[in-house]
């Protein structure tokens, strides 16, 4: 087990540089769009104000090319500031003589926000001479960026690699979860997976095969699955370089026992007349962007009997609302079933919030691409460098 930040004693006066990931959605103007990976902080930094340490807190926010002010932090010092009722301060840099000074005149008990660490080259480069620098700012370091630990960065691998460390509460509670949809799943336990690419999915798949009873596939990589199996998709997208993959991982699930199901009827689209059908067949010029009504039908059958439910991908184009029953419908269903419920991934978690059923989920998670390597994995680079609790 992990050492948390109640591990740490005597925090009083210490510099604790804590990574989170505040990589919220903003537009062009700085507002603000969705402020979820912000509100699940909370927790961890009103706890160490509590204890009465200086909180240094870095974050990246997007992927920029260099300093970038549309992607700046200061908007989210302003939101953080009026979501803890306390005066969050802001720096625009995440060195330098102008940072060490910030911290040498922080009071005890207070937050000061450091500029997008990825404005720095050297944070994704995880150069050390970089994280050394800030590290020689702080006493301890606190990881709670679950959504980047799949990344080897500056200011999560490398300052753990440096100071004493622990994870914080939002880290902690990504990991409890997740590890019980590993190692202790009610039953039955249905995996949900969609979205666009076969190739992004396949070690998930692999996974859920082991550990899940049913998997149930829709998106745009169900045509794969599709075409594997002899179908005719029509124009649908096909990842001709996973046809194969695809074939072995219905084998290996059929070796296993395991239940796969795919989408047996579609909301398609005529490549020519833009004419939107829906159908069981996918032939000639017709293009897949849906699961169509008889599927979530035969979904809905195995996601009410089920004990656990894990959600990743969208089932259809949801972007276009001509294709967004299929996700719709299964986000109502999963969050109206007696089964204990955990949904990640960026888009999908996009959807859930868009449809208003965000808290009908046991469990959100706050990654995207960490989320599905640690289910993946069973664990992260940036979670195995922070020190074990000592028992
Ligand atoms: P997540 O971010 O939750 O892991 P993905 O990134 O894997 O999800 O998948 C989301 C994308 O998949 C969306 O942009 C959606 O439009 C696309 N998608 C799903 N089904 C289809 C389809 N049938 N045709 C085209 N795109 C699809
Ligand atoms: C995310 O939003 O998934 C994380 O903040 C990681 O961002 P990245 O994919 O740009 O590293
Ligand atoms: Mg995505």
């Amino acid at each position: 087990m992990k050492r948390t930040i109640k591990d740490l004693v005597n925090l009083k006066g210490k510099v604790v540089l804590l990574r989170v990931d505040f990589n919220v959605p903003m537009d062009d103007s700085g507002k603000i769009l969705d402020t979820t990976r912000i509100d699940n902080e909370l927790p961890t930094i009103k706890y160490l104000v509590e204890q009465k340490a200086k909180v240094v807190i870095l974050s990246h926010l997007g992927r920029p090319d260099g300093y970038d002010i549309r992607k700046s932090l200061w908007p989210i010092s302003i939101i953080l500031s009026q979501k803890l009722e306390a005066n969050v301060s802001f720096c625009n840099y995440c060195i330098g003589e102008e940072v060490r000074q910030r911290i040498k005149m922080l009071p005890e008990g207070e937050v000061l926000l450091l500029e997008n660490v990825r404005f720095y080259k050297q944070e994704e480069e995880c150069d050390m001479k970089f994280a050394r620098e800030i590290a020689s700012m702080g006493d301890i370091f606190v990881d709670d960026a679950f959504g980047v630990a799949h990344r080897k960065h500056a200011s999560n691998f490398g300052i753990a690699r440096i100071l004493p460390n622990a994870i914080g509460f939002l880290m902690e509670r990504e990991i409890n979860a997740l590890n019980q949809i590993l190692d202790n799943p009610r039953r039955p336990f249905v995996a949900v997976l969609g979205g666009a690419k076969v190739s992004t999915k396949t070690k998930i798949l692999e996974k859920f095969i082991d550990k899940a009873d049913t998997i149930l596939i829709g998106g745009a990589m169900a045509y794969t699955f599709l075409k594997a199996i002899g179908q005719d998709i029509g124009q649908s997208i096909l990842n001709t370089e996973s046809i194969s993959v695809a074939k072995a991982i219905l084998d290996s699930a059929k070796e296993a026992g395991k239940k796969i199901l795919l989408p047996i009827d579609h909301v398609a689209m005529h490549a020519k007349s833009k004419n939107i059908v829906t159908t069981s067949k996918l032939t000639g010029d017709l293009i897949g962007f849906d699961i169509g009504p008889n599927t979530i039908d035969l979904y809905r059958k195995e996601l009410r009997a089920a004990g656990e439910i894990f959600w990743n991908g969208p089932l259809g184009m949801y972007e276009n609302k001509a294709y967004r029953n299929g996700t719709r419908s299964i986000a109502e269903i999963i969050a109206h079933t007696k089964a204990y419920t955990s949904v990640g991934g960026g888009d999908t978690v996009a959807t859930v919030n868009l449809f208003g059923l965000l808290d009908k989920f046991d469990y959100v998670s706050t990654g995207g691409g960490a989320t599905l390597k640690y289910l993946e994995e069973g664990s992260l680079p940036a979670i195995d460098v922070i020190q074990e609790k000592i028992l």
